[in-house]
């Protein structure tokens, strides 16, 4: 019988087990499946821990979610077309879920579609090879409570263990000396820790915009944010400020490269990750930064080099939970014969269309619509339920939008779901008030 690992447990690993119990209940035959995840449940990075740094094994902590996250875009570009949050919270709910109701929500699909029993916990992927000779993978993974190695042959690997778990770290002069906390937003866990501080964020991105804002939130007196490219340009409440590129520190003071300075107490590098997958050999590793089109990826998904190698999730997101679907219902396609891969030098060729068109784009509006376009030639594909698109693309403009005019008051809007047709209501408190992020305080309206 074929057998598939699926290395990780997170909502790409999910979606993989759900597209093949999709096959299976409608009347398929579906290969073996394990499932490996270091961690003691599913979930991914929406399963909060407390740990930084090592977890209690010896293994890096996966964990890159922090205390009081909210979803930074609407739930209604997010949402499963075969499992709606309607479905599962029996209520239309607003739109800016917190981390646990998200965690909810991704963990009710799975346990509705009955598909924890091909998983593995507390089993971390080591070692990744194959051999041409045998036309087959060997996985080994550490039973990590019984600290032994297991090694087991596959003929099909699906790699989903995410992309933001390991902080790409930057070196500024004077880091060695700074007498305060320089920290990566990796090891960010709670911002009243930060209550009272001037803080100092370098990069520009998500991490950098939404670990500022819960800072603020949360009560710090003081907010830079240091960009290399450009600022991020938001109406900012007094007090952030927007300053270049850090030179150096001293002591507790920062300097910038237009000459000015700022006394800081802590140092948060919102600088990104790396794609760092160490446990795959060389000819099967995806080397690639942080981008909407990395290479050698036929479809986003099929390894080119060798197609019994699938990868997901491995783009940079304005769309996930409903692309990992899309992507996990292909790959799922590929293993059971139903999609025909064409040749490499035709897989090739195909990747590199979509990376001149990727090359040439120049804002998020832009970026959207390409990813919007891939996801839609996925789900053509294959039997993922049809959804609008172009709906959820025009939502997402709408929430560009609503940052623009108020990034502390965006969350305050509500959209309508593209799968249900129904407008979502508007959250009982406004965001920059609710400091209570629990599911049941979120769910009471
Ligand atoms: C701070 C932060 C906030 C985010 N907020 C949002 C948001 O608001 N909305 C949104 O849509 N997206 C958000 N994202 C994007 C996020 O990438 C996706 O929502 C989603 O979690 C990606 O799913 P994944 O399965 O690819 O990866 P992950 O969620 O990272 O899951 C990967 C899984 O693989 C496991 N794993 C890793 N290595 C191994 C190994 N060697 N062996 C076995 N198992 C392994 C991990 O333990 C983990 O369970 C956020 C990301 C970050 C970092
Ligand atoms: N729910 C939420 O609210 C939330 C919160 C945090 C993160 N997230 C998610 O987490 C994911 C990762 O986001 P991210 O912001 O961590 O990473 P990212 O989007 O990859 O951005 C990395 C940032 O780091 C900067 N950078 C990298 N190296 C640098 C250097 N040497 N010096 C200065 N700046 C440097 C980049 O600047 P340049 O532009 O100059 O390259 C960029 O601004 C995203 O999917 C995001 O949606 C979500």
């Amino acid at each position: 019988m074929t057998r598939v690992a699926i290395i990780g447990a997170g909502p790409c690993g999910t979606a993989q087990l759900r597209a093949f119990a999709s096959a299976a209940a409608k009347g398929a035959d579906i290969p073996e499946i394990v499932c490996y995840e270091k961690q003691d449940d599913w979930g991914g990075l929406w399963n909060y821990t407390w740990r930084t740094g090592l977890d209690q094994f010896g293994e890096p902590v996966h964990g890159s979610m922090y205390r009081y996250l909210w979803s930074n875009g609407p739930k209604e570009c997010l949402e499963f077309a075969d499992y709606t949050f309607e479905e599962h919270f029996g209520k239309p709910i607003a739109s800016y879920p917190p981390r646990a109701v998200l965690a909810d929500y991704i963990k009710g699909r799975v346990e509705k579609a009955d598909v924890r029993k091909y998983c593995k916990f507390n089993h971390a992927a080591q070692d990744i090879s194959y051999s041409e000779e045998s036309g087959m993978f060997t996985v080994v993974v550490r039973d990590l409570k019984n600290n032994e190695n297991i090694s087991e042959e596959f003929d099909y690997v699906i790699v989903a263990t995410g992309h933001f778990s390991t902080p790409n770290v930057p070196y500024f002069e004077g880091f060695d000396g700074f007498n305060g906390r320089v920290m990566h937003a990796h090891d960010f866990r709670d911002a009243v820790e930060f209550k009272d501080k001037d803080i100092l964020i370098i990069g520009t991105s998500y991490s950098a915009e939404d670990i500022g804002s819960q800072c603020y939130k949360y009560g710090c007196k003081s907010v830079t944010i240091s960009h290399r490219t450009a600022p991020i340009g938001h109406h900012w409440p007094d007090a952030f400020t927007e300053v270049p590129l850090l030179t150096h520190v001293e002591n507790k003071t920062a300097y910038f490269k237009d000459g000015t300075s700022k006394e800081v107490d802590a140092i948060i590098l919102c600088t990104g990750y790396l794609h760092h997958f160490p446990f795959i050999d060389n000819d099967i590793r995806l080397k690639t930064d942080n981008r909407l089109w990395p290479l050698n990826l036929y479809q986003g998904v099929v390894w080119e080099d060798n197609p019994k190698m699938m990868y997901l999730g491995m783009q940079d997101q304005f769309y996930t939970f409903n692309m990992f679907d899309a992507q996990a219902w292909y790959a799922r396609d590929v293993v059971m014969g139903r999609i025909t891969l064409p040749t490499q030098e035709e897989m090739r060729a195909d990747s590199a269309k979509w990376r001149q068109r990727e090359e040439g784009l120049e804002d998020d509006e832009q970026m959207i619509w390409f990813q919007g376009d891939y996801v839609q030639a996925l789900i053509e594909q294959t039997d993922y339920p049809s959804f609008d698109v172009e709906g959820v693309n025009k939502t997402f403009m709408e929430w560009e939008h609503h940052k623009h005019e108020n990034i502390m008051g965006f969350r305050d809007n509500c959209y309508q779901s593209l799968m249900t047709g129904n407008m979502q209501p508007v959250h009982h408190t406004p965001w920059m008030e609710a400091m209570d992020d629990s599911k049941e305080s979120y769910l009471k309206n």
